[in-house]
């Protein structure tokens, strides 16, 4: 177990920094998600923290340690890949072994090999080729052998993203409990917002190679640090509705018919115009346009199925949410604090 930490870190690749000035920490035994749209810097990050990758300026510190120079099989990381390379001359079962052999493990290394293929439903494909085997599977193989060998560190790009929905939700439960068992300190790097809030005991939202906001799922899903995070946490996203050089958001989810609330509650109350209705299971969305108090514009709301009845398409009604669920956001779209938020609601309803 090992506490990693990312201490200022610029990566340059010529002119153009695919990294600027990230500080983190991912703490000892715990499971920290990097998460943000392709091309942010995940990776790069998580190569440099493997050590695959140098930093142009900045360091990187790995159990107390300074690790920023240290060859890779000097940091006792295990890196899963996106597209990890087996190797095609040998079974299953030895790819999984391979990491245990070349180091000489001294245990009961078939005990091992069963335990970690079991962990990710391979367990009846020991003896195939990577060849004879599906593109999720090979993914799964990969992460076996990363786990066989109990690394103090464990990296995963994307690990899961070749798996197929049904799958990827068993896996990463697997994965989760999996962590949780060995407490292994894990950075996971993924793109899909749902992914990091089931599995991140913190999730550090990146955009354009800066940190956004670092978090438990709780705090950037209720308290996002600025409009980027707020509309890229969350499905549908979050509201943002532009109000005279500021931003307000409130999630579709409390956005709800006025008759929902107790009256008794303190409540912002607009209209809104339904313009389209989606059904999803138990939640239905609305797609409609604010108005009234509000400037006009599209809004969403979401609605459990508890609420009976649903305004028709094309009609506008009453809705209405809490005045502490509101968020506000600056003209940069950064979060309004907590200390300021009066002042900014007094903007807002006056
Ligand atoms: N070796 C490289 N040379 C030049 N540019 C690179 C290299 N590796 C990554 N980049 C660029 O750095 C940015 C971040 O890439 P990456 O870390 O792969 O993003 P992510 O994993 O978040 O999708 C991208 O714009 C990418 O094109
Ligand atoms: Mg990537």
């Amino acid at each position: 177990m090992a506490l990693v930490e990312v201490k200022q870190i610029t990566k340059k690749f010529g002119a153009y920094s695919a990294i600027s000035n990230v500080s983190l920490t991912a703490q000892d035994g715990k499971f920290l998600i990097l998460l943000g749209p392709s091309g942010c810097g995940k990776t790069t990050l998580l190569r440099m923290i493997a050590g695959l990758e140098l930093p142009t300026y900045g360091d990187i510190v790995i159990g107390g340690k300074v690790a920023t120079r240290l060859h890779p099989k000097d940091r006792n990381i295990a890196m899963v890949f996106q597209n990890y390379a087996l190797y095609p001359h040998l079974t299953i079962y030895e790819n999984v072994a391979f990491p245990l052999r070349v180091r000489g493990f001294s245990g009961d290394i078939d005990k091992k090999v069963k335990w970690a293929t079991s962990l990710v439903g391979i367990e009846h494909l020991l003896e195939r080729k990577p060849r004879q085997m599906s593109g999720g599977e090979r993914q799964r193989t990969a992460l076996a052998r990363s786990l066989v060998r109990d690394p103090s560190v464990f990296l995963l790009d994307e690990p899961l993203s070749n798996l197929d929905a049904k799958l990827r939700h068993s896996a990463r439960e697997e994965l989760r409990q999996f962590q949780e068992r060995i407490g292994v300190t894990s950075i996971y790097v993924t793109h899909d917002q749902v992914e990091a809030m089931g599995l991140g005991d913190r999730i550090c939202v990146m955009q354009g190679g800066v940190v956004r906001q670092l978090g438990t799922p709780e705090e950037i899903y209720l308290n996002p640090a600025d409009t980027f995070v707020a509309s890229f946490i969350g499905s549908p996203p979050m509201n943002l509705i532009s109000d005279e050089g500021r931003t307000i958001g409130f999630r579709p989810e409390m956005f709800l018919p006025e008759s929902a609330f107790d009256p008794s509650e303190a409540l912002y109350r607009t209209e809104f115009t339904v313009q389209r209705i989606e059904y999803l299971g138990g939640d239905r969305i609305l797609y409609g346009m604010v108005g009234a108090s509000l400037p006009s514009s599209k809004a969403i709301a979401r609605l459990p199925a508890t609420i009976g009845t649903l305004p028709e398409v094309g009609t506008t009604a009453k809705f209405a949410m809490r005045l502490s669920d509101i968020r506000y956001f600056d003209g940069e779209g950064k979060a309004v604090e907590q200390s300021r938020r009066h002042e900014a609601r007094l903007v807002v309803n006056g």
